[in-house]
């Protein structure tokens, strides 16, 4: 496996975008509601720093670590942050790519269960070749081609997070 020459989406790129998702999840959200952000790890660590920073509410974050289904993952076994409220919340779920939907279809089944008030999703990527279920995401970043993305928090066998930029692997 080696990085592409290719630069897929730049650092700035990446900051306009996500700019203006924070500007589209402002507006969407009731003014003086309280988000409850559910950011899933690893892979949208720095989307929902960045993410955050631009939106313009008050909110909590939540951090839930979580296994793709497809790579074994089993959303009956998730640990839930504690003192993190979800019922009766305004809940918005930040992931960075959407591929087959089946971690996110799942997740959100299991999130319905608690009874939010109302559940969004944000993705950073969406890679509409990989889906095997459908899955509308509420707010995307970009639609990409059917490669292994890394960068901006992303990883191949854990490296390339830390890129700043979205590039991928060949
Ligand atoms: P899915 O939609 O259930 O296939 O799961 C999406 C999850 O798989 C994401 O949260 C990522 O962790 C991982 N994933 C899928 N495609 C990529 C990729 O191109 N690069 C890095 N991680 C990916
Ligand atoms: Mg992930």
């Amino acid at each position: 496996m080696r990085l592409a020459d290719e630069i897929l989406i730049t650092e700035e790129q990446l900051a306009t975008r996500v700019g203006e998702m924070a500007a589209e999840i402002t507006a969407d959200t009731e003014p003086g509601s309280m988000l409850s952000v559910l950011a899933i790890l690893d892979g949208a660590f720095i989307f929902c720093s960045d993410l955050i920073r631009r939106v313009d509410a008050p909110l909590r974050v939540g951090l839930l670590r979580m296994i793709s289904i497809t790579r074994g993952g089993d959303v009956d076994q998730l640990r839930f942050p504690a003192d993190f409220p979800i019922t009766g919340t305004d809940l918005l779920v930040v992931e960075d790519i959407l591929d087959t939907g089946h971690t996110l279809a799942a997740l959100s089944d299991r999130l319905m269960q608690q009874a939010p008030a109302r559940l969004r999703t944000a993705v950073l990527l969406d890679k509409p070749a990989g889906r095997e279920v459908e899955f509308k995401p509420d707010y995307v970043g970009f639609t990409i081609p059917d490669h292994w993305v890394v960068g901006y928090g992303l990883d191949s066998g854990g490296l390339y997070r830390n890129l700043p930029h979205i590039t991928y692997v060949k």
